[in-house]
């Protein structure tokens, strides 16, 4: 792309501003700023400013209905095991990982993945993850191929890793990197802002960037070839998540669902977690933000909360209702922050929020879904996400939820661990109780 072909594209959308500073610009910054603008697409900005007109309202969510929730337990719980052994030992399902967020409030200088979690070993997020996927693939003898989404911020560093660990163990051929679209951040005129002289503020396009990225990369063609029909869906932060889960992937296809969210009680009224709602026939996930007083603390007659059941984010697709959806334009989500201006002399940062992010989300497909289904499991075994450094859901809290769970499977595989003894379970060696029984583990001390 040339000058005139950036500014024609600039034009188009009212953002001429951009190369406002080009005579003063040196070759590299105008090859930079020339990069940056080929990837604005003027559509899009056209679409974040009418996002920005509409002020990013809510949906209503007064009529809202709690949706059914299943409980797995019993003969049934071993039927939709079976479906879901069936379905991985036939290589229809796939891991899909995002992991392309800035990880802002744990404050560590690199992608959220390559955080050191393992207590005994240091190992990274990114290897609890694979070595689950390794353990599953090895179990049922196919493989299961791992999708992960990367920024373009932390695209290398997340490859990087991967290479210097030999891949966790998994064949480099199953892993498909992919990198999640930028928007310009914008002021509330719908201008786009430069953050430097000749540089422009991007920001990864949210988890619901994953659609397009999917697309564009060529990962969804890569799960059509492959013959995958049933899409784990979760995020990097979750060192607990039970990857491609044989009972969650056999519910899902049991009840012939195009989307499929595992969901938690919630743990007090106001936790701040999206909720799915019904609205007649559809679904749609209604965010804590959006909730009333009198809805999160509405109660049935048994005193239970009504509103009970919050997402974490851990969800089955169908890959044919992902390629469909991947066709389609999504909402747009608006962040008020603050964002560095370049004024066109110095660069000023600002002490309150002034400019606007933009993401998409991926539970917006939610109301598409001619069928969804709704599973309820206990977060002490599956959920405990790494957000902050310090206090609740940091890297102490997901350490003690892990050693808890290693203890509760060792305890049931009959080894009992005496308090203090460092701790730390390969997935790839031992995925659950009856993978420790079989290994016939005893404790040396
Ligand atoms: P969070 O919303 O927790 O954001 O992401 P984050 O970037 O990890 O952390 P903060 O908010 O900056 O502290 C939930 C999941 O969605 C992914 C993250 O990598 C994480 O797995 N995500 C988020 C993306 O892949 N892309 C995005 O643009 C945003």
């Amino acid at each position: 792309m040339n000058y005139s072909q950036a500014m024609e594209r600039l034009r188009s959308c009212g953002q001429e501003h951009v190369l406002a500073g080009w005579n003063r610009l040196g070759a590299k910054a105008r090859r930079g700023l020339l990069a940056q603008v080929e990837q604005i697409d003027p559509a899009s900005v056209r679409r974040c400013q009418a996002a920005l007109k509409a002020g990013g309202a809510t949906a209503d969510s007064s009529k809202g209905v709690a949706p059914k929730v299943a409980v797995l337990s019993g003969a049934f719980r071993r039927k939709a095991v079976e479906a879901g052994e069936r379905e991985l030992r036939a290589g229809r399902v796939a891991a899909l990982l995002v992991a392309g967020g800035q990880g802002s409030r744990l404050g560590y200088d690199g992608p959220k993945g390559c955080y050191s979690i393992g207590p005994v070993t240091g190992a990274p997020l990114f290897y609890f993850h694979a070595r689950k996927i390794l353990a599953r693939s090895r179990r049922y003898g196919a493989p299961i191929p791992f999708y992960v989404m990367t920024s373009e911020a932390n695209n290398a560093a997340t490859v990087r890793c991967f290479v210097e660990n030999a891949y966790f163990g998994l064949n480099p051929k199953d892993v498909f990197f992919f990198t999640q679209g930028m928007w310009p951040g914008m002021t509330k005129d719908g201008k786009i802002i430069l953050d430097e002289p000749g540089h422009v503020f991007m920001s990864p396009d949210g988890h619901g960037g994953l659609l397009a990225a999917l697309k564009k990369s060529g990962a969804l063609d890569d799960m059509k070839r492959r013959g995958i029909s049933s899409v784990f869906f979760f995020q990097v932060d979750n060192p607990l998540v039970e990857v491609a889960d044989p009972a969650f992937v056999g519910y899902h296809v049991m009840q012939k669902s195009s989307y499929s969210l595992k969901l938690c009680a919630k743990r007090d009224p106001k936790e701040k977690v999206g909720m799915p709602m019904r609205f007649g026939k559809t679904f749609r996930m209604v965010e804590y933000t959006e909730m009333t007083d009198e809805q999160c603390n509405r109660r049935k007659k048994d005193g239970s909360l009504y509103f009970l059941y919050g997402s974490p984010a851990i969800h089955v697709f169908d890959r044919a209702f992902l390629a469909r959806e991947a066709a389609k334009a999504m909402p747009l989500h608006l962040a008020f922050k603050k964002i560095p201006v370049f004024d066109g002399t110095k660069v000023v940062k600002p002490s309150e929020p002034n400019g606007y992010k933009f993401e998409k989300f991926i539970f917006d497909i939610l109301p598409n879904a001619t069928r969804a289904a709704f599973l309820a499991f206990d977060p002490a075994d599956e959920f405990s996400p790494l957000k902050n450094a310090e206090g609740s859901d940091s890297p102490a809290t997901c350490q003690a939820d892990l050693r808890a769970k290693w203890l509760r499977a060792l305890a049931e595989a009959g080894v009992s661990v005496p308090p203090g003894v460092p701790l730390e379970i390969d997935p790839a060696y031992a995925l659950d109780a009856a993978d420790i029984r079989a290994r016939g583990l005893q404790l040396r001390l």
